[in-house]
This record gives structure tokens, sequence and C-alpha cells, in this order.
């Protein structure tokens, strides 16, 4: 993780928030490559759950919500963690990441000393709206996108005539005030999330539940992750949100071992009975092609992190690979093995040579390869180094412009991967980086 860490900083994908106040624990700022890379995991994410599904929209729904929201969805009452402290060293840890025995025995797992008594903490972040700090004016941030998207459902039925089993589809920044947010963008307190919320008739829950594993599960053998990194975890008894009669992870294997990367959870009819039990509104879907049969939906929940996502692209495609043995450090190359169509960056085009019009004649192809492709151009130091810059960045293609350029008008097409070298002409160029993409398949 150190590695990725730094190789993140470095190349511009990762930083730190306000670093140079010493860095805010829990939040990072996304660089030029960063955000490429979470605006292409964002897009193929919707694409997967809006542009393939006729019965699934799309919807963006604010942050602040009323707060009553957070009563009726149960997170006032137990969106809560357990917490304790060490009276010696001062450390802070959640009572459910301590070995069982140092727990029973009160003992800091890092000290040896003296732990407090478990403590409940909420992780909704409270702030105020309007000028008075006072109760009344006390507004959270949202811990889940799935609330503004419960709150909207009758709203969606109505404007876009949806009928049951549709799905809504959301993706945007939630906060949660976690006290361990080690391993990097693992775990912060702003992240954001790509929810999609299923509402079915009760009874086809669970046939509903299963569909989603399944498509969940095949979603990311389409990403073309390493699938051998992936898992499935149930939710035992004791891990079930409040809401949940049936809950599996997929985790995935970080290089701090396996973790959560996302959630498929049966959210039952519990959040549709809360809201209208708190708004008093009616929140029954009235099916108006079995006579007007009323009920209230259960719901189907895919729920990812989208900068986990990230974290897990970044790890799946980082890979160290010798390419020569003479005892030189460029014996080895950094290659973030991405998929073309994450990649920041699709295309880099690199003049041989500055001079004799190589430049130009590179500039010019770059200019007709950025109107389709995400684009890059580098002209400073040896081709090998520009390689590797590229390498080290996940740029699949690189486009090498040279004197025989200027003669015949073909170029080299260098290929992450394989860094295979081959010549293609430029006006075949454009459709044959097309086809490299959509046949692409990460060797094992
Ligand atoms: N709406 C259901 C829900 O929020 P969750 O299991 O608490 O369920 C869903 O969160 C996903 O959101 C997780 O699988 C993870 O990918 C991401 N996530 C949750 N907390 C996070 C945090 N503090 N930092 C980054 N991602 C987080």
């Amino acid at each position: 993780m150190d590695k990725i860490t730094s190789l993140a900083k470095r190349r511009g994908f990762v930083f730190q928030s306000s670093e140079i106040y010493g860095g805010q624990n829990g939040a990072w700022d996304y660089g030029p490559l960063g955000i490429e890379l979470k605006n292409r995991i964002a897009a193929a994410w919707w694409k997967e759950m809006t542009q393939l599904h006729d019965d699934i929209v799309g919807l963006d729904a604010a942050i602040l919500m009323h707060p009553r929201t957070w009563e009726a969805s149960g997170h006032v009452e137990n969106f809560t963690d357990p917490l304790v402290d060490c009276k010696k060293c001062k450390a802070r840890f959640r009572a459910d990441q301590i070995p069982e025995d140092k727990l029973a025995a009160k003992q800091c797992p890092e000290c040896g000393g003296e732990l407090t008594d478990i403590r409940k903490f909420n992780l909704m972040f409270k702030t105020h709206i309007g000028p008075a700090e006072d109760s009344a004016s006390i507004i959270y941030l949202r811990p889940e996108t799935a609330q503004g998207i419960y709150v909207n459902y009758k709203n969606i039925i109505q404007s876009n005539r949806m009928k049951i089993p549709f799905g809504i589809a959301q993706i945007g920044k939630a906060f949660r005030n976690e006290i361990v947010t080690k391993n990097f963008i693992f775990r912060t307190c702003e992240f954001e999330q790509m929810e999609m919320q299923f509402f079915v008739k009760p009874g086809t829950d669970e046939e509903w539940f299963n569909t989603w594993r399944q498509r969940r599960w095949a979603y990311y053998e389409k990403l073309g992750v390493k699938m051998d990194h992936l898992r499935w975890h149930q939710h035992g008894p004791d891990e079930l949100a409040h809401y949940a009669k049936d809950a599996y992870d997929i985790e995935y294997q970080f290089p701090m071992g396996w973790r959560e990367l996302e959630g498929v959870h049966n959210r039952t009819n519990y959040d549709l009975n809360r809201h209208t039990q708190y708004s008093g509104k009616d929140m029954q879907y009235i099916d108006q092609d079995n006579n007007n049969e009323r009920y209230i939906p259960f719901i189907i929940e895919t729920s990812a992190g989208l900068t986990r996502n990230l974290l897990m692209i970044l790890c799946d495609a980082y890979d160290e690979e010798q390419v020569a043995e003479k005892g030189n450090d460029d014996d080895w190359r950094t290659v973030l093995r991405f998929h073309p169509s994450l990649a920041p960056i699709t295309v880099a085009v690199l003049p041989l040579m500055k001079k004799d019009g190589l430049a130009e004649l590179a500039q010019d192809i770059r200019k007709e390869l950025k109107e389709d492709f995400s684009t890059d151009y580098d002209q400073g130091g040896a081709i090998g180094r520009r390689y590797r810059r590229q390498d080290e960045a996940g740029t699949p293609f690189c486009v090498t412009v040279d004197y025989q350029s200027k003669e015949d008008g073909t170029v080299t097409l260098r290929f992450r991967d394989s860094m295979e070298q081959i010549r293609v002409p430029r006006a075949e160029l454009a459709a044959r980086l097309r086809q490299e993409i959509k046949a692409y398949k990460r060797k094992a």
C-alpha cells in the first residue's frame, strides 16, 4: 500500500487534503490523473446501471436533507460505532476491531494500558443551517446517498411513469465521522458512493436479491479485475445493518487483506415504512395493472464506494515487472495495467526528436486523436524513459512519430502490457485504437 500511495501522489492521482497545513485526516484530493480515473469508474458504473437497464433511472439528490430523514432512517439512533480509548497512550480504537481477548481484559492492543468502557459514537457529521446554532437548526451531512432516493421514489414514479420492479441509481458524496481512517483512501470521512435502489413487490425480494448479487459480480468481471481477488462475504446476525434482512459484501483482496468493496442488501420495506411513519405521507405503490393493489415495496440495494473502487482499481492494476537483466535501476518497470476504457490517458503521442518537424507532426496527430481519446504529449527525454512514465500512469497506448513517419505516413504503436511495437498508417490509427480498446483482455 505504501508503494501505491507514493505512486498516487508522485503521478497526481491522489493528494493529501490541505497538505501544507499538515493534512486533514480522512480527506483526500484527486489530482489530474485521479479525477480522470474516478470519472471513468463512475461512467462505467452509470452506463452499467442506467444505460444498460431499461428499468433503472438516475437521480442526483441534495447532500443536505431534512433532519427528520435521519430519524426516520434510524441513523440518529443506530448509526454508531463502539469506541474505546487507552487511558495510557490515548490511542482510540473501534471496539469491534480489537482482538476479543484484549477487549475482554480491557487491555490496549498497542501499549498494554487500561482501556475505557465501550461507548457508542454516532458517525454522522452534524452542523447547523442558518445563523442560529441551536437544536432547531441541526442538519446532517448524509452518511449514505440511499435516503435521497427513498424520499423521491414517488416523484419518480409519477414523473417517469415507472412500474415495479424498477430501480433508481445515484452517484454522490457521503460523509462519516470515521475514527480509524488508515489505509490511504480505503476508509475516509468524505467519500463517494454509487448506489442503486431496486423497488420490488414483497415476496419477490429474495429472487431479486440473488439476481442483483449475480449482476454485480458479473460487472466486476466485465471491468476486467482479477476475479481471484474477489469473494463474497455474507453478513452474520451481529453484522447486519439495522435495516437489512440479508446482506452480502463483495470483498477485494487489498494489500492489507480482504476488505469490503461493495454491499448488496435486502433492505425490506424498512425505510419506506419508516418514512411513512415519520412524514405522514403515503409511501404505498399502487399497482394499476393489478386491480390497484397497494403495497410498500421491498428494496434491494447495491451500494459501492466510488473512491473505494478507485483504490481497488489502483491496487488491481499495480504491477512491477522485470524487463531487463543489466543490473541497472531501470531493469524493472512499474506499470498500471488499467483496462484501456478506465485509463486516465488512453494514448500518448511522442515525437522521437523535437527537431526536423517531428514535434509538429506529433502535435498534429495528437490534435486529430483528441477528438475521440484522452491524450497526452511528451517530447522530453529519452524515448525509453518516456515509455516508462506512461507505463506508470497506466497509459495503454503510445504513438511514436519518427523519420519514417514523415516519409511513409506510418507511426509506431506501442502497447503498454506487452511492450510490443507495430507500424500503423496514421490514417488507420483511430480505428485501430478503438478496436484494441474493445477487444482488450488482460493477461492473467
Ligand atoms: N447505503 C448502504 C450503505 O451505505 P455501507 O456498507 O455502509 O452501506 C456501502 O457502505 C459502501 O460504501 C461500502 O461497501 C464502501 O465501498 C463504501 N464506504 C462506506 N464507508 C466508507 C468510508 N468511510 N470511506 C470510503 N468508502 C466507504
